[in-house]
């Protein structure tokens, strides 16, 4: 049978990445241009100079792909590229090179939702079962999904506020750690004790959405407090408190959301997921109440084309294809 190569395109935020997949599940090239370094100094992405960037690097990340997955472009079948949702500028770069490669070669154009990217990095380990929930933790999402089939993605849960990965951001610059501030706060977590009383936000006793903005404001006041008596903040103390706080929300969501749907399969995603504690935590307990979790590798968690390019299979194959008229979505729904 004739096999389905897909390109993948993904510029939602501050990596412009391209990638080419064999059959939704077969990572035949992964480029990954990051832009990291700019925005460090700036403590955050700047939309406009992210989007500037993408510009100049699409086009080579696309020959990249191509070369190294040693595939003709008039050998691919689809190319997906990340609706949204994500910074609009940002996305619309991905998209219009997209719009341009699809008007130039007929080769049909794919819209996929980047967190459905997320869960689909996990496709390309190891094929999902379902039905899953899948928890979502990323840089501008917390989400919980429940997929009873591929291309069928029920939220379950989400944030009303800060996303956790926006939570270790701000945090971080609040204790003067570099961005991205997940790493630096995951590093000091590991060496610290739970010395810092700071709150956990259940909200109401079924809900399944979540809140980290009260969070944020504790560590706030804790460094404020502190240095109004010209006391010292115990750093990784702090960290490992932060990080407790937000551990223990996200594994107790993820098992009610496990036990509400009467699941067996948990799968995490996005790149808070590469957080050292929460990957042994939440693991610890899976095993404990009998849950199948299933982890991206690091490289797989944080954003990358691959993850669109499986997706982007999937909706192709049911049909779903898009216009030419394409545009970005910055708030697209699932
Ligand atoms: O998925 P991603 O690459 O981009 C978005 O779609 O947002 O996630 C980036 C987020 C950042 O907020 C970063 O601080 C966080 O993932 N992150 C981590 C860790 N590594 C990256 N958060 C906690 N612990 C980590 N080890
Ligand atoms: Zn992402």
């Amino acid at each position: 049978p004739k096999k389905t190569y897909v390109l993948g395109i993904e510029t939602s935020c501050d990596e412009t990445a391209v990638a080419v997949t064999m059959d939704g599940n077969e990572l035949l090239s992964n480029c990954i241009s990051s832009q990291m370094e700019i925005h460090q100094r700036f403590g955050g992405v700047v939309p406009e100079v992210a989007s500037r960037r993408h510009v100049e690097r699409i086009t080579i990340m696309i020959q990249d792909a191509l070369e190294q997955a040693g595939i003709a472009l008039q050998d691919i079948s689809a190319i997906a590229v990340t609706q949204g949702p994500g910074l609009v500028g940002a996305l619309l770069i991905g998209i219009t090179a997209a719009k341009a490669l699809s008007l130039t070669t007929g080769i049909p154009l794919v819209p996929v939702h980047h967190i459905a990217g997320h869960i689909y990095a996990n496709h390309l380990v190891r094929p999902l079962q379902f039905p899953l929930v899948s928890l979502v933790v990323s840089g501008g999402h917390t989400e919980l999904i429940y997929m009873e089939a591929h291309n069928h993605f029920e939220c379950l849960g989400k944030t009303r506020d800060d996303a956790a990965g926006e939570a270790y951001d701000k945090v971080a610059r609040l204790m003067g750690l570099p961005y991205p501030g997940g790493p630096p706060i995951d590093r000091l977590a590991h060496v610290g004790m739970e010395t810092y009383n700071l709150p956990r936000a259940w909200l109401e006793l079924d809900s399944l959405d979540f809140s980290f903005s009260g969070l944020k404001s504790a560590v706030m006041n804790v460094i404020h407090n502190a240095n109004q008596r010209g006391e010292e903040i115990q750093e990784a103390n702090l960290a490992t408190s932060f990080q407790q706080s937000v551990i223990d929300v996200l594994i107790e969501k993820a098992m009610r959301a496990v036990k509400k749907t009467g699941v067996k399969r948990l799968l995490l995603a996005g790149g808070v997921s590469a957080n050292r504690g929460l990957r042994s935590q939440l693991q610890a307990r899976c095993d404990q109440d009998g849950i199948y979790l299933q982890i991206p590798p690091i490289e797989l968690c944080t954003d990358n084309a691959a993850m669109i390019a499986a997706v982007g299979t999937y909706q192709w194959w049911a049909g779903n294809e898009a216009a030419l008229t394409l545009n970005a979505e910055p708030n697209l729904k699932m």
